[in-house]
């Protein structure tokens, strides 16, 4: 049988993954109504990937004979009073309560001495890793851009992402 708490741990990451993916997505709604079609399209991936997270979960707990529980996910704003930038800063925000989040299942799992859940977990740690970059990359850009247009051409690089 698998640990309890671990067990309890991982569904409130699942939670908190499928969250994130509906977070992203009401922000791909927000960004799709402001005519920025680029920024939407890099939200959904992101979604999509969250949800991937999510997955990857549910699949471990099976493996290691535990059992997901899908609890309610939160209402989240498909509109915001706020500037592209800080939606981004937004997001690296959530990300960096999600490594945090990480962080502290890894410690669990130490503590634990759950062997398996520490090699599983690493690649969620290495995944934070490129999170919060990506953020910070955008964010970057953002420094450089001083009127619509350079907005414009941020939102078609950001609209390549797949
Ligand atoms: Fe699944 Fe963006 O953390």
């Amino acid at each position: 049988m698998f640990n309890k708490k671990l067990e309890e741990a991982l569904n409130d990451q699942i939670n908190k993954e499928l969250y994130s993916a509906y977070l992203y997505l009401g922000m791909a709604v927000h960004f799709e109504s402001e005519g920025l079609k680029g920024f939407a399209g890099w939200m959904r991936v992101q979604a999509k990937e969250e949800q991937e997270h999510a997955m990857k979960i549910y699949d471990y707990l099976f493996s290691v004979d535990g059992t997901p529980v899908l609890k309610a996910i939160k209402e989240v704003p498909t509109h915001y009073e706020k500037k592209p930038v800080e939606i981004i800063q937004d997001v690296l925000k959530h990300e960096q309560f999600v490594t945090a989040s990480i962080n502290s299942l890894y410690e669990l799992a130490l503590a634990e001495k759950d062997y398996k859940t520490q090699l599983f977990l690493q690649w969620f740690i290495k995944e934070q890793v490129e999170e919060e970059e990506n953020d910070r990359d955008i964010l970057d850009k953002f420094k450089y851009i001083e009127n619509n247009a350079g907005l414009l051409l941020l939102d078609s690089e950001l609209g390549k992402r797949e």
